[in-house]
């Protein structure tokens, strides 16, 4: 059996997944591969060919470990299939880029899985049950954001997510010519690693003392009145929720500068209200600035991966950019 996880690009829409917001993402053409065979004996034996490392371990007692190896160890001990296996794991997709590798390698593994265990699972309870393995076995507190994207985006589409409601709604990604494209910023982010779960926390206290199930759903007033830096945080939460159905309307009405001011203008909320730029993401915005990007931002959770740049018709990338068009979702091949 042989799967494919697609990374992703959030378009608009940064940190909103667990604020119960909205986001814009789309898949993209890299991704991740997933190969899975049986194993006559009852084990997992799990490669990643690209680092050149592996890992094996009993199918009833998985235990846990740090890094990689907790993705196909998490799916296992979640997804309880009844024969051993061997799962070879080859990506094309930078790791810790904010292009959601690791959605892209939870889904595959799971789709593989799966398959081999010849069972199928809702897409949405597939979601689920990676974003857990994330939140439960590698330890970033992460929403579900690259999850749903991975799994739910149609080609030429971006997907508006509402999380509170979880509707999805497939938005047409039609840019006229104009070019999206990211920038590798050289720093390496994991979620459970960067200030990112701070930031989660940060979020989560906010709810606390405003009395609300959803940061999205507190009102401008009361969330001027949190105490520094939480005032801060939820005030970018409920500018960038807004910018979203705002880049939306952008994108169906063919504006593709005012496109790119919210870009600007998220960019600018990551940086300064929600502190998650680091110099060598605003080097990188710099240089889609410089060769001529009409708007750029960071994409992901950030603290180092890529940034995002809308460029018009006729523009010359950056070296190192690389063009993003809209793919489709995970599938087995
Ligand atoms: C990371 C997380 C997502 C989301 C983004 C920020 O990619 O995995 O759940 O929170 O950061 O929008």
């Amino acid at each position: 059996m042989r799967a494919r996880g697609p990374g992703r690009v959030n378009l608009i829409g940064e940190h909103t997944d667990y604020n119960g917001g909205l986001a814009l993402p789309f898949a993209i053409a890299l991704g991740v591969t997933v190969v899975a065979e049986p194993l006559a004996a009852e084990l997992v034996e799990v490669e990643a060919l690209d680092l050149g490392e592996r890992d094996a371990f009993p199918l009833d007692h998985v235990k846990r470990v740090a890094g990689w190896r907790a993705y196909a160890r998490g799916l296992v001990a979640e997804l309880r299939p009844a024969c051993g296996m061997r799962l070879s794991i080859e990506a094309d997709l930078p790791r810790g880029a904010g292009l959601s590798s690791s959605a892209a390698l939870s889904t595959a593994l799971a789709l593989a899985i799966l398959a081999l265990d010849g069972r199928e699972m809702e897409r949405l309870e597939l979601a689920r049950v990676c974003s857990r393995v994330e939140n439960d076995w590698v330890g970033a507190s992460s929403g579900l954001l690259d999850q749903l994207a991975v799994l739910f985006c149609q080609e030429e589409h971006a997907l508006r997510i509402d999380f509170r409601s979880l509707e999805l709604r497939q938005v047409l990604l039609d840019l006229r010519g104009w070019t999206l494209a990211t920038l590798d910023s050289g720093v390496a982010r994991e979620n459970a690693a960067s200030g990112y779960n701070e930031r989660y926390e940060e979020c989560a206290r906010a709810r606390e003392l405003l009395g609300v199930e959803w940061l999205s759903a507190a009102s401008p007033a009361d969330v001027a009145e949190l105490p520094e830096p939480l005032a801060r945080r939820a005030r970018f939460v409920l500018e960038e929720n807004a910018r979203v159905d705002a880049a939306a309307a952008a994108l169906a009405g063919g504006e593709l500068p005012e496109l790119a001011r919210l870009l600007d203008a998220s960019h600018a909320g990551l940086r300064d209200l929600y502190e998650v730029s680091t110099a060598e993401v605003e080097a990188a915005v710099e240089a889609m600035k410089r060769a001529g990007a009409a708007g750029a931002r960071l994409i992901g959770g950030g603290f180092g991966g890529s940034v995002l740049g809308l460029f018009p018709p006729g523009a010359v990338l950056p070296p190192g950019a690389l063009t993003v068009e809209p793919a489709g979702p995970a599938h087995l091949i």
